[in-house]
C-alpha cells in the first residue's frame, strides 16, 4: 500500500461514517417533517370533509326549498284556473285521462250527450248545475266545425223527424180504427 493507498481508506471510512450519519439527520428529518406534514394534511383533509358535508346538507335544503316552493306555486297556479277548468279536471280524470275528451270536439248537444252518458252508463255523479257547466265549457273550448254541427244536429232533426212520424202513424191508426168502429156501429143499427 503506497501513500495513496494509506489515504483512500481513511477517506472512504469517514465517507462511510458520514453517509451514515447524514443519512441518520435525513431520517428524522424526514420523519419529523412527514409528521407534521400528515399532521397537517389529516386535519386539513378533515376540514374539507366537514366543508363538503356542510355544503351537501345546504345543497339539501335549498333543493327541498325549491321543490316546496315549486310545489307551492303550481298548487297556486292550479287553484287560481277558472272553475269550469277545476270541475271538469275534479269530475272527469277520475276514471280516465282527460285526452278522452280533449282530442275531440262537439256541438252542445254532443257533449250534453258525452256527459249525460257518462252519468248513465259510468255511473259519474255530479251535483246540481255541473253538469250545465261542464257541458258549457267543453262546448267553448272544444267546438264541433260544420261537418260536426251538420252531424250532430242532423242526427238530432232525422231522430225529431222519425219520432214524429212516429206518433203521426200512431194517431193515424187510432182515428181509422176508431172510425171503423164507428162505421160497424152503424151498420149495426
Ligand atoms: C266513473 C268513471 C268515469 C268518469 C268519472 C268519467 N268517465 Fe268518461 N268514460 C268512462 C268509461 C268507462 C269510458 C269508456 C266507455 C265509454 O265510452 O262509455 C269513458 C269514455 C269517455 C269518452 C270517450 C268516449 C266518447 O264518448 O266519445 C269521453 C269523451 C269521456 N269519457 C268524457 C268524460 C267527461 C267529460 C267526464 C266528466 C263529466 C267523464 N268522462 C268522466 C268512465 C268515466
Amino acid at each position: 500500500m503506497g501513500w495513496s493507498g494509506g489515504l483512500i481508506m481513511p477517506l472512504l471510512l469517514s465517507l462511510a461514517w458520514a453517509g451514515t450519519a447524514h443519512a441518520d439527520i435525513d431520517t428524522s428529518e424526514y420523519e419529523l417533517k412527514s409528521s407534521i406534514r400528515s399532521e397537517k394534511e389529516r386535519e386539513q383533509f378533515r376540514a374539507q370533509l366537514e366543508k363538503s358535508r356542510v355544503e351537501e346538507v345546504e345543497r339539501e335544503r335549498a333543493q327541498a326549498e325549491a321543490e316546496a316552493r315549486r310545489h307551492a306555486e303550481e298548487m297556486e297556479r292550479l287553484a287560481a284556473r277558472p272553475y269550469p277548468v277545476r270541475l271538469l279536471e275534479a269530475r272527469c280524470t277520475v276514471c280516465h285521462a282527460a285526452t278522452n275528451y280533449e282530442n275531440q270536439n262537439h256541438t252542445w248537444l254532443g257533449w250534453w250527450l258525452v256527459v249525460s252518458r257518462m252519468e248513465y252508463f259510468s255511473k259519474v255523479a255530479l251535483n246540481s248545475g255541473e253538469r250545465g257547466v261542464i257541458v258549457a265549457h267543453l262546448t267553448e273550448t272544444r267546438p264541433g266545425d260544420t261537418r260536426i254541427v251538420l252531424m250532430e244536429y242532423g242526427a238530432l232533426a232525422v231522430s225529431l223527424l222519425g219520432a214524429a212520424l212516429l206518433v203521426w202513424q200512431g194517431v193515424r191508426r187510432i182515428r181509422q180504427k176508431r172510425q171503423r168502429n164507428s162505421y160497424a156501429g152503424d151498420q149495426g143499427q
